[in-house]
C-alpha cells in the first residue's frame, strides 16, 4: 500500500490554491501517471510532447500536453470527456481513442496528471 501513501503526499505538495482536501481537481497525480504511461504514452509520449514515431505518423498529431497555451484553456470536464469517449466526442480526431473501461476516478486521475505537464503551469480557475 505504500505507493498510495506516497501518491497522496505528492498530491498534497502539488496542491496550488484549490480547496484543501482536493488533489488536482478530483484526481491523484501518481495513479494518473501510471495510467498515462500505460495508455497515453504510445501516442502522446512519456513527457506529453508526442515525440513518438507513432505520433509523428498521425494526422492530426496527438496533442502536445506541455503546450500550456492550448491545454490550459481546456476544462477538466472536456479533457475527461476526450479520455472517456474519445476525440470524436469533443469534435477532435477519432484517432484519439475512447478509454471506456476507466472508472470516473481513474479518469480524474489521468486529468490530474495531464495538468502537471503544461508549460506554463495550469492554474485552477
Ligand atoms: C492512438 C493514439 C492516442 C492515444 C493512445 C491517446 N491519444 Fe490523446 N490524442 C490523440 C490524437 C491524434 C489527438 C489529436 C486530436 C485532434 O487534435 O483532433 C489527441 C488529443 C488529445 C487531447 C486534446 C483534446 C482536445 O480537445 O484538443 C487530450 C487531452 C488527450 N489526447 C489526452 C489523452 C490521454 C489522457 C490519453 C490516455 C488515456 C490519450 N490521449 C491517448 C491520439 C491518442
Amino acid at each position: 500500500m505504500r505507493p498510495w501513501i506516497i501518491a497522496c503526499g505528492v498530491v498534497v505538495c502539488l496542491e496550488v490554491g484549490g480547496t484543501p482536501h482536493t488533489a488536482i481537481g478530483a484526481g491523484y497525480v501518481e495513479a494518473g501517471a501510471k495510467l498515462y504511461h500505460e495508455r497515453c504514452a504510445p501516442c502522446h509520449g512519456l513527457d506529453g510532447k508526442a515525440p513518438t514515431p507513432m505520433a509523428q505518423a498521425m494526422t492530426p498529431k496527438p496533442r502536445d500536453h506541455t503546450d500550456g497555451a492550448y491545454m490550459n484553456q481546456l476544462s477538466d470536464a472536456h479533457i475527461g470527456q476526450a479520455i472517456k469517449s474519445g476525440g470524436a466526442a469533443v469534435g477532435k480526431s477519432p484517432m484519439m481513442p475512447a478509454q471506456t473501461d476507466l472508472s470516473p476516478q481513474q479518469i480524474d486521475d489521468v486529468v490530474a496528471f495531464v495538468r502537471t505537464l503544461a508549460v506554463p503551469p495550469y492554474r485552477r480557475p
